[in-house]
């Protein structure tokens, strides 16, 4: 049987993008999923196209998933969306602590953690985001910056349905990328960290790279070691611009 990290994920997040006008492209990111079977195809999205877009994507093998969920079930917080609420809108899957919502809504890894916590209780697989900013990258502290996060953010116990997307923040929707080396040497520390923690069970942890992927880098970025598929923003929101990224991971 192939390891699981032999088959790469390619993820797509909108973001803050997209109305139901939108969705007439789900079909053609179906069709790519359907198209691509040795490679898994996801999108994240606004929860307010989460519903639709799941009944859209049908039995087709793309998987819808949310970008964000609350930490608790459900309750008094208004403007939340709980992981319960997304599984039963469809999702199949969340991302946790991408960087911008640790720098917008000020998320820490302990609240990262108990989101992780939520989305496995709501039975959602989890893409939990880590990264760099410039800064520490700079001061040469990119490496215990992400080994800091993964500690912090990652519940204890076995680690589930669990793939890390490693995004240095410098290089999101900047059309900026860290060179092979620095991308090769982040995925081999963060391969090392899974391992020491998870034993053998980190084979089945895929990690991501994201950053400013596009058709014209994937496939380099993808023939790196220890790189098992991307996190996609920008290049996500057109499937005319996904599917090269899609077919270089195929
Ligand atoms: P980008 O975003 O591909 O637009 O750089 C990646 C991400 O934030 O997941």
């Amino acid at each position: 049987m192939r390891d699981m990290t032999e088959r790469r994920l390619i993820a797509g997040n909108w973001k803050m993008n997209g109305t139901h006008a939108d969705l007439g492209a789900l079909g053609a990111f179906a069709r790519l999923a359907d198209e691509m079977p040795g490679v898994d195809v996801a999108l994240a999205l606004p929860s307010t196209l989460i519903f639709a877009a799941a009944q859209l994507a049908g039995d087709t093998p793309l998987a819808i998933g949310g970008e964000d969920c609350h930490h608790e079930v459900g309750g008094a917080h208004t403007g939340c969306v709980s992981a319960p609420m997304l599984a039963a809108a469809g999702a199949t899957f969340t991302l946790v602590g991408h960087s911008e919502r640790r720098t917008d809504q000020g998320e820490t890894d302990d609240d990262v953690r108990a989101k992780v916590e939520a989305a496995r209780g709501a039975g959602l697989g989890v893409i939990l985001c880590v990264g760099e900013t410039e800064a520490q990258r700079d001061a040469g502290e990119a490496e215990t910056v992400v080994a800091r996060q993964l500690s912090g953010s990652i519940p204890n116990g076995a680690p589930g349905d669990l793939t890390i997307a490693y995004e240095p923040v410098w290089a999101i929707g900047t059309g900026r990328t860290p060179t092979i080396q620095d991308v090769a040497a982040m995925h081999d520390h963060i391969r090392g960290w899974l391992s020491y923690r998870f034993g053998k069970h980190a084979a089945r942890i895929r990690i991501l790279y994201g950053g400013s992927v596009k058709g014209s880098n994937a496939a380099e970025l993808l023939a790196v070691g220890n790189v098992d598929g991307a996190l996609v923003g920008g290049a996500s929101l057109k499937s005319d611009d996904f599917r090269p990224i899609v077919e270089a991971a195929g």
